[in-house]
């Protein structure tokens, strides 16, 4: 796992949008990126922008591929992942709306869903590489403490926890839906590469429990630990529980300057 450390947020997003512009190239024409909701993406998804509308990106035949969906709302509901992906990546980022994909939190048949969404993946080739945050309990995905490492696209319940922490995209903590149709640890697992990004103190200990901590379903997130290609790009406030950052951060120094995302920007 590699870990980098950034002086501010601004740079979490400028080299994670390289790494995953770096990806995207390297795999054209048709990537498959794998996009997360909430907060610590957003500014990365504006980076990726920026380069799409200076000309120096191409995502218009890239495939996209969410982590999740909540179950039980309305089809078009603002809040739905499918509405806030289409308004953060897909016209942002100049996507073909045919070419992303959502979880069908709405669907009669959520097995059925499920099953269909793993389908369209491999469908796709597999995703190329994985965009994360990570919940303050550890999930990733909606991959709730004590979430099968080795589980695919499936129903979930939601902590308490995490509909306390999403209440602040709804009007009340009372409307957040209480199941979703996630991606599995398994599924994430299978991507080629994973790049997981946080910002702020309030992500620090999960930061530190992924990194560093044992490998244990109760932070689902350490199973990137077992991948050969996951890269965690933090802020020092998200840093602020590791034990090893000096070395992070003298290893990111030493790095040679070809192997630098900055050069995919
Ligand atoms: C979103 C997702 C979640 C979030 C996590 C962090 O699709 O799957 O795992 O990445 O809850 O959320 P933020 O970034 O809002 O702190």
């Amino acid at each position: 796992m590699e870990v980098v450390i950034c002086p501010d947020a601004a740079e979490v997003a400028r080299l994670a949008a390289a790494k995953v512009a770096r990806v995207a190239r390297d795999r054209g024409p048709d990537p498959v990126i794998g996009v997360a909701t909430g907060s610590s993406p957003v500014a990365l998804y504006e980076q990726l922008s920026a380069m799409v509308r200076a000309g120096r990106l191409d995502l218009s035949t890239a495939h996209a591929f969410a982590l999740d969906e909540y179950v039980g709302l309305p089809v078009g509901h603002p809040e739905s992942y499918a509405e806030v992906i289409g308004r953060t990546v897909t016209e942002p980022l100049g996507l073909d709306p045919a070419r992303v994909h959502v979880p069908d939190g709405a669907a009669s048949d959520l097995e059925a869903a499920a099953a269909a969404y793993e389908q369209a993946i491999l469908d796709a080739g597999g995703v190329d590489i994985q965009i994360l945050g990570i919940g303050a309990n550890g999930h990733i995905g909606f991959n709730e403490p004590t979430s099968s490492l080795a589980s695919r696209t499936r129903i979930k319940t939601l902590t308490a926890r995490t509909r306390f922490d999403n209440a602040r995209f709804f009007a009340s903590a009372g409307e957040v839906p209480t199941h979703c149709l996630t991606q599995g640890l398994g599924t994430i697992m299978a991507a080629r590469e994973v790049l997981l990004v946080a910002q702020g103190q309030a992500k620090a200990d999960a930061v530190a429990a992924v990194v560093e901590g044992p490998v244990t379903a109760m932070v689902p997130g350490s199973v990137l630990q077992l991948h050969q290609h996951a890269t965690v790009i933090i802020d020092p406030d998200a840093a602020g529980a590791l034990t090893l950052a000096d070395y992070y951060r003298e290893t990111y120094e030493r790095k040679p300057a070809w192997q630098r995302y900055s050069k995919g920007i």
